[in-house]
């Protein structure tokens, strides 16, 4: 039997802290460190990410360590989120991970945070069945908005985009137009739950068959508040539950529209979802419902590997680790990698 792999893996891309040790495909522990200090301004302020990352990381680091019952030297590597994300968040992870590989003398691995999110799915968890080459991800982030193909670990091909705001961004700033804190997507999906989702009918953007467009919408819902506001000052307080079952039910049909057009142009039914707006209730439902009305094949990720972790960084870092694919000292944090980048 070959000797099991123990990476502690580092994700510090945005506002999330995040360090999880895995062994080979398996989770020991993945321990995230929030930073509420964003809420009040609206979204996250970048200065203050790096700051509370410096804070944050050591403990964090720590408390991975103690709850997967691991010592510092049975380590077999280092993965890192080396990018796409924050700078300043990025390169506190990097420093990190580059300092304790080089203290440690093992090998260091850096990973794309966006094929991460996707190779979440890999997870060893009994609970979940796994996709098979190729298979189509829907990646769907604060950052995000991509229908990938996933050829195989680390060879993706971007079918198609968003134009404008990603999926996250929608949620979150018409949850700002509710007067909610950030971030909101969470919220709109609590509220949405109690809501009427035919309420209010909102327009959906006219782009490519596989392109996403979410500025308008946001657009669109400003108007409508503004204009409900005009009529009865307290609408968003006694119709808050509607407007966000609205909202998301726009958001999610327009998901579920492109999935459709993308399984019409390549024939592949086997569907994924990945990042923190798999997360939402609507999407993960629709989903499960598409296996029966469509006979698609559907995957989605476990709850807590929706949103930023360090364990989708670990997982990664395993599948480059048994490819050899080690980075050496001279890697650095790259705010803007694409998906497709190897
Ligand atoms: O992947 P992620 O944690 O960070 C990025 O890499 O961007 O995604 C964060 C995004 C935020 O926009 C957040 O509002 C959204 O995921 N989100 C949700 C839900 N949970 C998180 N959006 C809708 N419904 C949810 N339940
Ligand atoms: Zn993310």
């Amino acid at each position: 039997m070959n000797k099991p792999v123990y990476i502690l893996a580092i994700e510090s891309s945005c506002d999330d802290t995040s360090a999880s040790v895995m062994c080979n495909t398996k989770v020991l522990s993945n321990v995230i460190a929030n930073q509420d200090v964003h809420a009040k301004y609206g979204g996250v302020v970048p200065e203050l990410a790096s700051r509370a990352h410096q804070q944050n990381i050591v403990p964090v680091v720590q408390q991975a360590l103690k709850e997967a019952k691991i010592g510092k030297e049975e380590l077999s590597a280092i993965a890192f989120t080396n990018g796409p994300g924050l700078m300043g968040s990025l390169l506190v992870g990097t420093s990190f991970a580059k300092s304790l590989a080089m203290g440690l003398q093992i090998p260091l691995l850096a990973i794309n945070h966006m094929q991460a999110h996707i190779l979440a799915h890999f997870i060893e968890d009994s609970s979940s069945k796994k996709p098979s080459f190729p298979f189509i991800c829907l990646t769907i982030s604060g950052g995000h908005t991509q229908i990938v193909k996933v050829n195989d670990y680390f060879d993706m091909t971007v079918l198609g985009e968003t134009i404008d705001d990603a999926v996250g961004e929608a949620f979150d700033k018409s949850a700002k137009i509710l007067g909610l804190p950030y971030p909101g997507g969470p919220l709109i999906d609590k509220y949405a739950q109690l809501g009427n989702p035919k309420a209010y009918s909102f327009t959906k953007p006219k782009v490519g068959d596989l392109e996403f467009s979410f500025s308008g919408l946001k657009t669109g819902i400003l108007y409508f508040i503004q204009k409900q506001e005009r009529i009865n000052p307290n609408f968003i307080q006694e119709n808050l539950n509607d407007i966000c079952a609205s909202i998301q039910h726009t958001i999610v049909e327009i998901l579920m529209d492109k999935l459709k057009n993308t399984v019409q142009q390549t024939g592949i039914t086997q569907i994924a979802i990945a990042g923190g707006v798999s997360a939402n209730s609507e999407i993960r439902k629709r989903l499960i419902l598409a296996e029966k009305h469509f006979g698609w094949s559907t995957y989605i990720p476990k709850f807590e590997y929706t949103t930023d972790n360090a364990a989708m960084i670990g997982i990664s870092g395993y599948f480059k680790y048994i490819k050899k694919s080690f980075s050496d000292l001279s890697v650095t944090a790259k705010a803007r990698l694409k998906v497709t980048d190897k």
